[in-house]
């Protein structure tokens, strides 16, 4: 199993306050799966999914990453586990706002120490392939919400990661520029990527194979999907 959650559970502590947003949750996704995760804001995907991605830590249970326990990894481990076999992809795009295309989708390559003309070529294939090749010197400020999206993936690319973890990412896109994102996320299935998508949006979650619900920091078994 490439990604195995087991009665995972977070508390945040906020002042004296603890709050439990998950609550025991048990996950898995095999290797080139494509599944969405659902449910009413709160619920806890964003957890779930920080934590899948290893920028979070769970506070009880245990999250086995192909089989190697993620709580015995070093900061260093994450770090690279981050950097090299996730890509990233956000609702508000997460771009440096004065960097170009090009050198956004740079930034991952950079601290992977990948030389500079191996960055130029993986920077310029991954821009092509959501079809960016003509906007590489383009700043945020440049274009269109579902240009900035796809540089994004772009970026979530360089390193050519193995798992692709996506948070609501047509949340803030128009309904054509929204379906681009869809069919890059289809490409990117066939290219055997696991693809795990926190989304509201129907047309995500019926394509994939497996739709997950949380409700109150709990996988809800019970009841329509969508
Ligand atoms: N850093 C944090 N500190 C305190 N509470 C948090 C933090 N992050 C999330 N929460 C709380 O945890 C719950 C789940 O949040 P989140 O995972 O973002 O839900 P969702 O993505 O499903 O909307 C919410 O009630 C939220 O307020
Ligand atoms: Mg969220």
């Amino acid at each position: 199993m490439l990604i195995d959650l087991k009665r995972v559970e977070k508390s945040y502590v906020t002042g004296s306050v603890e709050f439990k947003a998950l609550k025991g949750i048990d996950f898995q996704a095999r290797k080139g799966e494509y599944v969405a995760i659902v449910g009413p804001s709160g619920s806890g995907k964003s957890t779930l999914m920080n934590i899948i991605g290893c920028l979070d830590v769970p506070t009880a249970g245990e999250y086995l990453l192909e089989g190697n326990p993620v709580n015995t990894m070093t900061s260093n481990q994450l770090a690279d586990i981050r950097n090299r076999r996730v890509g990233f992809v956000f609702q508000a795009f997460n771009l440096l706002p004065y960097a170009t295309a090009f050198e956004n989708v740079e930034v991952p390559l950079l601290f992977a120490r990948v030389n500079g003309r191996d960055r130029r070529r993986r920077v310029t294939e991954v821009l092509s392939r959501v079809g960016l090749a003509d906007k590489l010197n383009n700043k945020p400020t440049e274009m269109s919400g579902g240009e900035m999206q796809r540089t994004a993936i772009a970026r979530a690319l360089a390193n050519e990661p193995d798992i692709i973890l996506a948070d609501e990412p047509t949340g803030n896109l128009d309904s054509k520029s929204g379906g681009e994102i869809v069919k890059i996320f289809d490409e990117l299935r066939e290219l055997g990527k696991t693809i795990i998508i926190i989304t509201h949006d129907v047309n995500i979650a019926k394509r994939t194979e497996r739709i997950v619900k949380l409700k109150d920091g709990l996988v809800d078994t019970n009841g329509n999907m969508l």
